[in-house]
């Protein structure tokens, strides 16, 4: 039995900060946050708004969208590091809400790689017949644990919130092949005293490595080559690490998903909420082979080839 994507969905806050808006409250500018990361505006959720608040609007989409109602869920996995509080669980918090009263819930810390890693553990339990259904969410809240007087991470992230609902799908069709990663003795380039604290230099040697790496090896592992691929999703934490993912698969840059530019780095929901905006505008359809591939704090990765459609 394969395991693969049966329903999507998303959730971005309303407000905008623009690079505009932040170079008025610190020493930066937009010209700088453009040229060195691709980002020019970011969602920030309000203050009344927790994490769990963004994952259950993504989620709602994503059962919605899979026709899956929320007693036939076996599974919610929460891939996030800015949880309501250590516990309970953002899923724990989200099942109830869901009314998903069957399924077992955990939160995953694996950081930006978090989806990765979700996914990966959600396709055990669907391909050996365990589990029908798992949801699966990437969210975070960073702006409350941003440093808004540190340059070198306040522009960099943004909330937000990506769902999908995992469960059997047809021969030929889901995960084809993955790889998890971690190394911990990189942890101290990326890490959350009270606010987050990143050696930025350090974690874009790491990533610009990491990335292309991992996206070879899954293709290698499925037995495809580069040319195989119509669509690549980076995770979205700078422009310039996922140029070098696609150069790598020598793929063209209208097959790359791009949301960074309006999102900034939204974590463990970068993936999900670009699969979201890339099959809502056409871009991946039925039978593509698409490779994701993301990296984070721990330092942990993750990539999956996986061939797209029910
Ligand atoms: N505005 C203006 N200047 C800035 C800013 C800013 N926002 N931030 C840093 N600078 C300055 C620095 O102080 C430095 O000045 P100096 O030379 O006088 O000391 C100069 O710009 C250059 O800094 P670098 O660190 O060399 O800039 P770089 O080109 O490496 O870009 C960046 C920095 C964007 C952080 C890059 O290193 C990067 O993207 N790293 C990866 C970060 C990342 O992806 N983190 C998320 C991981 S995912 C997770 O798990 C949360």
């Amino acid at each position: 039995m394969n395991a693969g994507i049966i329903g999507i969905g998303r959730f971005v806050p309303e407000r905008v900060v623009t690079n505009v808006d932040l170079e008025k409250v610190m020493d930066t500018s937009d010209e700088w946050i453009r040229t060195r990361t691709g980002i020019e505006e970011r969602r920030i959720a309000g203050d009344d708004v927790d994490t769990s608040d963004l994952a259950y609007k993504a989620a709602v989409k994503a059962m919605e969208d899979a026709r899956v109602a929320p007693e036939d869920i076996d599974l919610i996995l929460v891939a996030t590091v800015t949880p309501d509080q250590p516990f309970p669980s953002v899923a724990c918090m989200i099942q109830e809400k869901l009314g998903a009263r069957k399924a077992a819930a955990m939160d995953v810390s694996a950081a930006c790689a978090g989806f990765m890693y979700g996914m990966v553990t959600a396709k055990q339990f669907i391909e050996t017949g365990s589990y029908k259904y798992v949801l699966i969410v990437g969210v975070e809240k960073l702006s409350k644990i941003t440093d808004w007087e540190d340059r070198n991470t306040a522009v960099l992230f943004g909330d937000g919130a990506g769902a999908v609902v995992m469960g059997p799908v047809s021969d030929g069709k889901g995960v084809l092949s993955f790889e998890l990663g971690a190394d911990g003795s990189g942890g101290k380039y990326l890490y959350q005293e009270k606010n987050i604290v990143m050696n930025g230099r350090e974690v874009f040697k790491f990533a610009v490595r990491q990335m292309g790496e991992s996206s070879i090896n899954v293709l290698e592992k499925a037995g495809l080559s580069k040319e195989d691929v119509d669509f690549l999703i980076p995770h979205q934490a700078n422009i310039r690490i996922m140029e070098a993912a696609r150069q790598r698969l020598e793929l063209p840059v209208e097959k790359m998903s791009k949301t960074v530019h309006k999102y900034g780095n939204t974590s463990a929901a970068s993936i999900p909420i670009s699969i979201v905006e890339e099959v809502e505008a056409g871009k991946i359809k039925d039978g593509d082979l698409i490779v994701m591939v993301g990296f984070g704090g721990g330092l942990t990765w993750g990539a999956i080839a996986m061939r797209w459609g029910r």
